[in-house]
């Protein structure tokens, strides 16, 4: 299974997804990494592990369109089967969901459809829901919508804040992306 990892930051989720491939616990080979962000920590761990790896920063294009186009010019070279985004933080285009229809994951944290966009783990805490976690699915024209794949759920306790729920929602989504990864390869 060939992928492609887009990301905008810390890039924890595609670390687990580089170890598990190290492992042997995922049959996968990123064909490519590429950020928005010239500064993401993600970014630095591709290069430093060998990864094909570009910044394509979307400040340099005059609109939305312009940018997507070289992401998907620099996609269409590597020919990934899937495309992972790992906290890629722009939300994509119509055509670029229909020239790779099902086969875009994104990760998010929470339970879809359940607070969708930024602040996740904060819309949680402050609606008072009991549980929350964390989903994998594909993605479709919509803000952290389409088909899911993977659900892994996370209690909220009553002292949780914004950042103690993130925390935990983080390591059970390092384990779902991985599980959402193998179930399509
Ligand atoms: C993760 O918590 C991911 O679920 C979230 O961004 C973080 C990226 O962390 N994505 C979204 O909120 C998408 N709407 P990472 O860079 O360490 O993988």
């Amino acid at each position: 299974m060939r992928l492609a990892v887009l990301l905008s930051g810390r890039g924890s989720n595609f670390e687990a997804i580089h170890n598990a491939i190290e492992r042997g616990e995922l049959h996968a080979e990123i064909v490519c990494v590429i950020t928005n962000r010239p500064d993401a920590p993600g970014y630095q761990c591709a290069r430093k592990w060998g990864y094909d790896s570009y910044v394509i920063d979307h400040r340099q294009f005059a609109t939305r369109e312009a940018h997507e186009a070289e992401v998907l010019r620099v996609l269409d070279q590597a020919r990934p089967d899937y495309i992972a985004l790992a906290g890629y933080m722009r939300l994509l285009t119509r055509s670029f969901v229909e020239r790779y229809r099902n086969r875009i994951l994104n990760i998010h944290p929470s339970l879809l459809p359940s607070f969708p966009g930024v602040d996740a783990q904060a819309q949680a805490i402050a609606h008072g829901v009991k549980i929350s976690g964390c989903t994998v699915h594909l993605v479709d024209e919509n803000l952290d919508a389409g088909p899911i794949l993977v659900q892994r759920a996370v209690e909220v306790r009553d002292d949780d804040t914004a950042e103690s729920l993130a925390a935990r929602i983080l390591v059970e989504e390092h384990k779902a992306y991985v599980e959402a990864l193998r179930k399509l390869s």
